[in-house]
């Protein structure tokens, strides 16, 4: 990134007349990073499961005096193609314009060696994790394209090695789609020469949440940060602070 680290604070209003759409976002990082774009003048359209929770958090964007934000229920595994077309018609119809998408909703699985790796908990976390991130891309990519300058995130998790099952896999799944998406609007330029809409995956490393908890049952919460402290280098990406930062697999340093 130019003169700007990922790590730097984000200017105040840096998302402002931004709409950014997160996924997961009653999550630890879902949750934080809708605040903090809220924060930095985002309309946040929340995405999630979970009505009770979408409210609860919608509520505290409006305390906080974030522009209004927007509720859309959502579950990634049985969600079909058609309800991700819907998705984005409402999305034309009600905001007529998406410069952000970020994807962090998962479904950690079972650390279950392959062979016994039940097909139902495979096909959940592959939709939730990857099927979904493909649709919602497929789907949005034409509205952020009409805008100036839009960018999408997939949450990335390298987990490579035994146990790990589909969670792995679906976070493997979602680095090859992000270089294949980024390659193919490579060509798609502003004035400048940057792309119209980046892509760029966001590797956070550890951090305090349900889906660490269940992965990592005997690990301290301590022991990783909330999520909050990772925020920046997302919020950087969605502001485009470096217009020409695309097709990257960027990994938070662990303090
Ligand atoms: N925590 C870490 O250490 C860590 C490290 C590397 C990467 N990540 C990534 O960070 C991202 C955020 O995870 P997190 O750590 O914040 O975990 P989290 O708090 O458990 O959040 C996961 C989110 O995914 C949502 N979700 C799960 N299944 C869903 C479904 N069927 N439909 C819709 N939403 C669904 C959950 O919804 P509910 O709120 O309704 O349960 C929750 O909001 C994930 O992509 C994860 O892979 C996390």
């Amino acid at each position: 990134m130019t003169s700007v680290s990922l790590q730097d604070a984000p200017a105040t209003d840096c998302l402002k007349s931004r709409t950014v759409l997160i996924t997961g976002a009653t999550g630890g990082l879902g949750s934080a990073l809708a605040l903090e774009a809220g924060r930095l003048g985002a309309t946040v359209i929340l995405a999630g499961r979970d009505i009770p929770r979408l409210e609860a958090l919608y509520d505290q964007l409006e305390s906080a005096g974030a522009a209004q934000p927007a509720i859309y229920p959502i579950n990634h595994q049985s969600a079909t193609p058609h309800d991700y077309q819907n998705m984005a018609n409402t999305l034309r119809a009600e905001l007529g314009q998406l410069h952000g998408l970020v994807h962090c909703a998962a479904d950690p699985g079972l650390p279950t060696p392959l062979r016994e790796y039940p097909a139902e908990t495979w096909a959940t976390v592959m939709s939730v994790n990857f099927t979904s991130a493909f649709l919602l891309t497929r789907a949005l990519l034409p509205l952020m394209d009409e805008t100036t300058s839009a960018s999408i995130v997939y949450v990335s998790d390298p987990r490579n090695t035994a146990f790990w099952g589909a969670y792995g896999v679906s976070k493997s799944a979602l680095n090859s789609m992000a270089d294949i998406v980024a390659d193919e609007i490579e060509g798609m330029v502003d004035d400048q020469g940057h792309p119209r809409v980046c892509v760029n995956t966001i590797y956070p490393g550890p951090m305090r949440t349900r889906l660490r908890a269940r992965s990592f049952a005997g690990e301290l919460p301590s022991e990783s940060p909330l999520p909050v402290v990772r925020t920046s280098a997302f919020i950087h990406v969605l502001a485009r602070t470096d217009p020409a930062l695309h097709g990257e697999h960027l990994t938070l340093p662990v303090d």
